[in-house]
C-alpha cells in the first residue's frame, strides 16, 4: 500500500520505518529540513534499538522515503497517518495546532480517496474535526475517511513494541475503512480489537492513566510502607503475583516522567472537566506523581540538614533506561532543587547528556564517565535504573568515596547487598 506519514518525531518515524518493513511504501513528511536530511541517510534523530538497522534496509530497498514537500509524500497516497506532536497547552489540554495543520495539509495535496489515520494521542472527538477540515480542502470529488489507530509503544523499546503488541486498537466509522486498517496490519500478526472512533480515543488515555493510576499507587504504597517498616520490594512482588493485578509498572521510585503519561492525565483530567465530569481519582494520581518526585531531595535534607557546599553525584538523567529523553525526567527537578540548596552538581548518564545539557542548570557539571561522577561526590544520587549505573554505582561508590552515601530513587540494590559494602543507603519504600 502507499502510505504517507506526517510527523517524524517518536512515534510517526517508528510507524514509517515498520510498516515499510513489513512491505508498505511509505513517504515520511516532515517540515525540518535537517532532520529531513539526515533521515534520508539513516541517521535517526533519537535512540531507539534497531530503528536506525531497519531505516537503512528500507531505504535501500526503495520503500522508505523522506520528504519535506507534502505534494510529493500525500498526493498518491491511499493512506495517510497524522502522528504529530499534541504538547500540553497551558492549562493542560492538548495542543492540536499540528494535528490542524496536517488536516489541512492532507486536503491540500491528496489525489484520491483517501484514509487519515490517527496515531498522535488526540482528545475524545478531534478525529471528527480533522474530517472535516480535510473535506473543508479537498480539491476533488475524493471520499475521506478517518480512523483513530492509537500507539501503545514504549520509548525504548518501541520497535520491538510494534512487531509484539498486546493489541492493534482500529476505530472507524465504516466497515471498509477498518478493513483497510485491518490489511495493512496483518503482517504484525497481533490481535485487533475493531471499535467506534470515539471508543479508541479513550482506549489511549484510559490505558496511560490506568498505567499511571499503578505507579501512583505503589508509590503511596511505598510511602506507607517506610512508616510501619515494610519493604516495598518484598510488598510489589506480593501483590503483583495475583494475576488480577499483575507484576508491571509496580516499581515504586521517584514517580513517573517522558511525553506521555504527565501530559496525557493533565489531558485526561481537562477532556473530563469539558463534561462536567470531576476525574477525583486521576487528579489525585497526579498529586501524589508531583509529591513523589520530591521525597528523595526530602529525605537527603532529613539526613544532612543542608546540601549547600556539597558535591552530589546525580546518576542517571533520562526519564528511564535505554533513551535519551529527558522530557519531564526526575532528574531536572532534582538537579534545581539541589542547585538552589547550593550543592555542587556533577551528572552522569550513558547517553542523555547531550540533551540533558539543554534542560538543566547551567551550573551543572557533566562526568564523562560514572567512575569520574562518583570519585570526588559526598553524595550519590540514582535518578534513572540504568544497567550501567545498577552495575556499578554501589560497588565504585564502595571504592571511590571516603564516607559512601546512596540516595537510590529506583530502589536498584538490596538492603543486605549495600551493608555487605558498608555504604550508607536510602532508597523508595524501605524504612531503613
Ligand atoms: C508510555 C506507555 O508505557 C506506552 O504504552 C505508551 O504508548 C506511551 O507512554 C505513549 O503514550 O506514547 P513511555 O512514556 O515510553 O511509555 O514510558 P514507560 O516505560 O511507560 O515509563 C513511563 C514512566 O513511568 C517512566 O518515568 C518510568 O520510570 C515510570 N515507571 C514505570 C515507574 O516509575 N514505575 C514503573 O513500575 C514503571
Amino acid at each position: 500500500m502507499k502510505i504517507a506519514v506526517i510527523g517524524t518525531g517518536y512515534v510517526g518515524l517508528v510507524t514509517g520505518v515498520c510498516l515499510a518493513e513489513v512491505g508498505h511504501h511509505v513517504t515520511c513528511i516532515d517540515i525540518n529540513e535537517e532532520k529531513v536530511e539526515k533521515l534520508r541517510k539513516g541517521i535517526p534523530p533519537i535512540y531507539e534499538k534497531g530503528l536506525d538497522v531497519l531505516m537503512i534496509d528500507n531505504i535501500d530497498r526503495n520503500r522508505l522515503k523522506f520528504t519535506t514537500v507534502h505534494k510529493e509524500g500525500l498526493s498518491d497516497a491511499e493512506v495517510v497517518y497524522i502522528a504529530v506532536g499534541t504538547p500540553q497547552s497551558a492549562d493542560g489540554s492538548a495542543d492540536l495546532t499540528y494535528i490542524y495543520q496536517a488536516a489541512k495539509d492532507i486536503g491540500e495535496h491528496v489525489n484520491r480517496d483517501v484514509l487519515v489515520v490517527t496515531k498522535s494521542t488526540v482528545p475524545l472527538g478531534t478525529n471528527f474535526q480533522v474530517k472535516e477540515i480535510v473535506e473543508d480542502h479537498v480539491k476533488g470529488p475524493f471520499k475521506v475517511e478517518v480512523a483513530s489507530n492509537p500507539e501503545f509503544l514504549r520509548e525504548g523499546s518501541a520497535v520491538y513494541d510494534t512487531f509484539n503488541g498486546d493489541r492493534i486498537v482500529i476505530g472507524t466509522e465504516t466497515e471498509e475503512a477498518a478493513a483497510i486498517l485491518e490489511k495493512i496490519n496483518e503482517p504484525f500478526d497481533i490481535p485487533v480489537l475493531k471499535t467506534s472512533i470515539t471508543s479508541a480515543e479513550m482506549i489511549k488515555y484510559a490505558s496511560n492513566a490506568f498505567l499511571a493510576t499503578k505507579i501512583s499507587f505503589i508509590n503511596e504504597i511505598a510511602s506507607l510502607s517506610e512508616k510501619v517498616g515494610a519493604d516495598i520490594s518484598d510488598v510489589a512482588k506480593g501483590v503483583g503475583q495475583d494475576h488480577r493485578i499483575g507484576s508491571q509498572f509496580l516499581n515504586a521510585g521517584i514517580g513517573y516522567g517522558g511525553s506521555c503519561f504527565p501530559k496525557d492525565t493533565q489531558a485526561l483530567v481537562r477532556i473530563s472537566e469539558e463534561v462536567e465530569h470531576d476525574f477525583k481519582l486521576l487528579k489525585s494520581v497526579i498529586d501524589v506523581n508531583a509529591r513523589q518526585k520530591t521525597t528523595l531531595f526530602e529525605k537527603a535534607k532529613k539526613r544532612f540538614g543542608t546540601l549547600k557546599g556539597m558535591r552530589v553525584a546525580l546518576l542517571g538523567l533520562a526519564f528511564k533506561p535505554e533513551t535519551d529523553d529527558m522530557r519531564e525526567a526526575a532528574s531536572i527537578e532534582m538537579a534545581n532543587a539541589l542547585t538552589a540548596e547550593g550543592a555542587e552538581v556533577i551528572a552522569y548518564d550513558p547517553i542523555a547528556m547531550e540533551n540533558a545539557k539543554k534542560v538543566l542548570p547551567e551550573s551543572v557539571q557533566y562526568a564523562e564517565n560514572i567512575e569520574n561522577a562518583i570519585k570526588d561526590a559526598t553524595v550519590v544520587f540514582i535518578l534513572t535504573d540504568w544497567k550501567e549505573i545498577k552495575e556499578k554505582a554501589l560497588l565504585f561508590s564502595s571504592l571511590f568515596m571516603k564516607k559512601p552515601i546512596i540516595f537510590d530513587g529506583r530502589n536498584c540494590y538490596s538492603q543486605e547487598e549495600t551493608e555487605k559494602v558498608q555504604v550508607e543507603y536510602y532508597s523508595v519504600g524501605r524504612s531503613a
